[in-house]
């Protein structure tokens, strides 16, 4: 094993509730909104839900506290951590550095979702976008992602606001910031589902939510499944051991690990709760993706009493969502090129941010300039999102099992999630342990194979 560095000077989490704060706005994010209720509502509702929910406990939550352990254990960026903590000349280390290369492929679509989602607070404020045709808001939506100053712009809008975020540093940056915006997005989304509650169709849009069709379950869907638990979660890319890597000495992992995925899951729950019945109420298609969030709920907000101010609520609630996932994908690249590359961290923010202007903007064009542009049917945009979610980071979460499973050891975790003997969690470990080395590798791969028609 290598050397562990302590060093004294380096920032960090500082409170238990920054620490959950933080960890939780890296989890909640666009993924709440714009993927979960729609995938699940598609993919056959409550089916679906008992297979993400297996998922994350089989998966996610072992693959996150791994993460999470081998960050802090090291307190150093994914690829030197993995470089400490693997025998000397193992390549362990490649995971981290895939990992960089995963946060870029996602923060190049990511980034553009945001870019549209604060162009719509604006748009919001200004009610310009609030029609009950949703033939307008079609034409208003596709206006500005056709329009590639537009897009551009509003891109690097949102990569200056997340980067001079970061640049205030982890303590007085990321923690600051998700500290005050983590309540507040559980008090919109409270207010919303309020609101879409109280609505005659109510009850259509939870059965579209809730109801389960078993017969939509096949291997595809189940990795959609099991791709959706690692998007959410941020894993199998080193965001988690980035943030593990500041944790403080005395935070449980397992169990902010698991009050993350709580929580997490209720968001998404309640951004169902929030959206559905009023899709349905006003007999719109329940629709996925970019044109639920931009095209549908604007048609809706129109027809509901306050609609304009709450679909400024919904889009500022959509944008904090979004404000702690960007900030915790931004700070993978951030930390390496500051820790191993030496830069200082407004050099390495400023870097970060100039390659992801270029890599994005692939993303950006996708609908104007690039449109026709197409890899294996798919436009760049459609193409991050699926190889990220469906192969990038189930392959990351493998290797993190296996790393953990079968080079880290049993005795080294357990160590590791105890906080060094303080708690008292030895059979926990064991379990996670289990988990890690057996089920969770071997799942993945044999999800990954079935849906990509391997076996
Ligand atoms: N978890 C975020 C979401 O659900 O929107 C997306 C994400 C953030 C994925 C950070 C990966 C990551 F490292």
């Amino acid at each position: 094993m290598g050397t562990v560095n302590h060093s004294a000077k380096r920032d960090g989490f500082t409170s238990g509730f920054g620490v959950l704060a933080a960890t939780l706005g890296s989890a909640v994010g666009l993924g709440n909104i714009w993927k979960f209720p729609s995938l699940t509502g598609a993919n056959g509702g409550a089916g679906f839900l008992l297979v993400y929910f297996l998922a994350t406990l089989l998966i996610g939550l072992p693959v996150m506290i791994a993460e999470i352990s081998i960050g802090r254990q090291a307190k150093a960026n994914p690829i030197t951590a993995l470089r400490q903590l693997a025998p000397k000349g193992r390549p362990w280390w490649l995971i981290g550095a895939s990992g960089v290369l995963a946060s870029f492929l996602i923060m190049a679509f990511y980034s553009e979702v945001v870019a549209w989602v604060f162009a719509y607070v604006a748009k919001a404020v200004g009610g310009s976008i609030l029609s009950s045709d949703p033939a307008v808001t079609q034409r208003a939506f596709d206006t500005l992602i056709s329009d590639p100053l537009q897009s551009l712009l509003w891109q690097w809008l949102v990569l200056v606001f997340i980067g001079s975020i970061l640049l205030c540093g982890v303590s007085k940056g990321i923690e600051a910031v998700t500290k005050r915006l983590m309540p507040l997005l559980f008090l919109l989304l409270l207010l919303l589902c309020s609101v879409s509650l109280s609505l005659d169709k109510a009850g259509e849009g939870l059965a579209f939510l809730f109801s389960p069709d078993f017969s939509k379950l096949n291997a595809s869907v189940v990795l959609t499944a099991m791709g959706l638990a690692f998007f959410k979660l941020s894993i199998g890319m080193g965001t988690m051991m980035t943030y593990g890597s500041y944790f403080r000495d005395d935070q449980n992992i397992p169990r902010t690990a698991f009050r993350v995925m709580t929580a997490d899951l209720c968001v998404s729950l309640l951004a169902g709760i929030a959206i559905f019945p009023a899709v349905f109420t006003f007999g719109f298609a329940p629709s996925a993706g970019p044109s639920l969030v931009f095209i549908t709920i604007p048609a809706v907000f129109a027809q509901i009493p306050m609609g304009h101010v709450l679909m400024v609520v919904f889009f500022v609630l959509t944008a904090v969502a979004a404000t702690g996932a960007m900030l915790s994908l931004m700070e993978v690249p951030v930390l390496i090129l500051h820790e191993r590359f030496g830069l200082s961290r407004a050099r390495a923010t400023l870097t970060t941010l100039v390659m992801l202007a270029v890599i994005g903007s692939g993303c950006a064009l996708s609908n104007s300039t690039l449109a026709e542009f197409r890899l294996f049917g798919l436009n760049l945009f459609d193409l991050s999102d699926y190889l990220s979610s469906n192969i990038f980071l189930p392959i990351g979460g493998i290797f993190i099992a296996l790393f953990v499973g079968w080079s880290w050891g049993l005795e080294r975790f357990r160590l590791a999630i105890s906080n060094h003997g303080t708690l008292n969690n030895a059979r926990l470990a064991g379990a996670i342990f289990f988990l890690l080395r057996y089920v969770s590798p071997a799942l993945i791969l044999l999800v990954m194979l079935r849906a990509l028609q391997l076996v």
